[in-house]
């Protein structure tokens, strides 16, 4: 027996009505309990490796929901002490089985061939964090789905953090959220390190710019795309440096003449996607408006996002209300916000983005979110029940099901900013 919340339930109603195809999917979009005692009663999870299981003073390490369905299993990612070999990622590198441990960073030192954990800077931003989050989690405060900020060897976040089961997301060097998103899988921080975005977002802040800004395109991971175009000039490059891979090519018989043409990402006579298009006569309009002294508040936003693709929140031309949008600009499901409303104020539409992602790629996993886009303040996932922040991350221990009346989320049921 399955059982469903009642949201869950309507909700799946709701996509079988948008979609009899999926309805057999829709069947599978349940965490639950009963899912994952199944799971593991059929699949079986790996036995845990030493360090987890002893948590003693030489063998520790960090509980991670792992890559299996609902991540109904754990996985074991040991703490490596001082002077242990480690890899820092990149390319071809396997997924780490150990990290270094608290207040280590994997660094390859002077006259080493190999990184080894060395100690970090300790004033740092993040390093904190991580201190604030290891007092909790001796304190007991951690819930299941939190996770150790990761700092690299400057003390800086590192560029990616994701969210267990579901999506990972860029953040910047603070640790806060920018562009560049994608489903959560085995592989993903492997690939993903958000080179592209953090600069346009760095770009966005040294300009200190109220309008549009252009930048190198980035992928939708916020790593670079490969293919680069101003006017007919072309060239490649890679998509983590962003460094010029290939000549400059002139490309007006078409862009498929460069090795880095994706037929899937690219079109072969217009570099320009569609919302480039009309960021670009925005700005021809600032600056002629500027030219004749007019003060260009309108502008107040870059309606694209840095993949060239529409921004998440869109206003609607004529009928007063933002909505959340596709890459494409059009609305998902019924997301939407009524301006000069409290709603639209704070509105986000990341838990509608994240949602459609999960959705497209069939994931078991998919956040129920505001009728504003925004992600509910407090979730629940197999029977049991926690507080979520803007970008969807869990805060705080999680609760059963029947008390999370004491949750501090809880609001008396609403976990949604209200109308009006
Ligand atoms: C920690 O646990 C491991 C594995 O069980 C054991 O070999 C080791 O001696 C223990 N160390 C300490 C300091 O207790
Ligand atoms: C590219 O080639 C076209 C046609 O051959 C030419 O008209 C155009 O001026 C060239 N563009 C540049 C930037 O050289
Ligand atoms: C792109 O256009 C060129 C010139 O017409 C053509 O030779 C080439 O086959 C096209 N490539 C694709 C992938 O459509």
């Amino acid at each position: 027996m399955i059982r469903l919340p009642n949201g869950l339930l309507l909700c799946m109603l709701s996509w079988a009505l948008l979609a009899g195809a999926q309805i057999e999917l829709a069947k599978n979009y349940v965490c639950t309990d009963d899912f994952c005692d199944n799971y593991r009663e059929n699949s079986q999870c790996d036995t845990l490796k030493t360090a987890c299981r002893a948590q003693n003073s030489t063998h520790n390490g960090i509980l991670f929901p792992s890559a299996t369905p609902c991540s109904c299993c754990q996985t074991c990612v040991e703490n490596l002490l001082p002077g242990a070999d480690c890899s820092v990622g990149g390319l071809g590198y396997p997924v780490p089985a150990g990290i270094c441990g608290p207040g280590l960073f994997c660094k390859v030192a002077e006259g080493d061939e190999h990184p080894t954990c060395q100690p970090m800077q300790e004033s740092s931003t993040c390093y904190t964090a991580q201190k604030e989050y290891d007092d909790q989690r001796q304190a007991g405060l951690i819930g299941h789905l939190m996770q150790r900020p990761t700092c690299d060897g400057d003390g800086n976040y590192q560029s990616v953090r994701c969210i267990p089961g579901q999506t990972c997301f860029c953040v910047d060097e603070e640790g806060n959220r920018i562009f560049g998103e994608a489903v959560n899988t085995a592989n993903i921080q492997i690939s993903m390190r958000c080179e592209c975005s953090r600069l346009a977002a760095k770009a966005r802040k040294l300009l200190n710019s109220q309008y549009p800004v252009l930048t190198s395109r980035c992928d939708s991971k916020g790593s670079f795309d490969q293919l680069q175009c101003v006017d007919d000039m072309c060239v490649c490059v890679d998509m983590h440096t962003g460094q010029p891979t290939s000549d400059l090519r002139n490309v007006t018989k078409g862009v498929s003449i460069l090795p880095c043409f994706d037929k899937r990402m690219h079109e072969n006579f217009t570099y320009l996607r569609d919302c480039e298009n009309v960021k670009l006569a925005q700005i021809y309009d600032i600056v002629q408006f500027a030219e004749s002294d007019f003060n260009v508040l309108e502008f107040d936003r870059d309606v694209c996002q840095p993949d060239g693709f529409y921004d998440r929140i869109q206003l609607h031309p004529t009928d007063g209300y933002k909505y959340c949008a596709d890459k494409d600009g059009a609305q998902i499901e019924s997301f939407q916000a009524p301006v000069n409303t409290r709603l639209a104020a704070t509105m986000t539409c990341k838990c509608a983005r994240a949602r459609k992602l999960l959705l497209d790629s069939k994931s078991l996993e998919v956040p129920e979110c505001c009728p504003n886009g925004n992600y509910k303040s407090l979730a629940c996932r197999r029977g049991e029940c926690y507080c979520v922040d803007e970008d969807g991350t869990q805060v705080g221990i999680e609760r059963p099901e029947k008390d999370k009346q004491n949750l501090p989320c809880y609001n008396g049921g609403d976990y949604c900013p209200l109308a009006g």
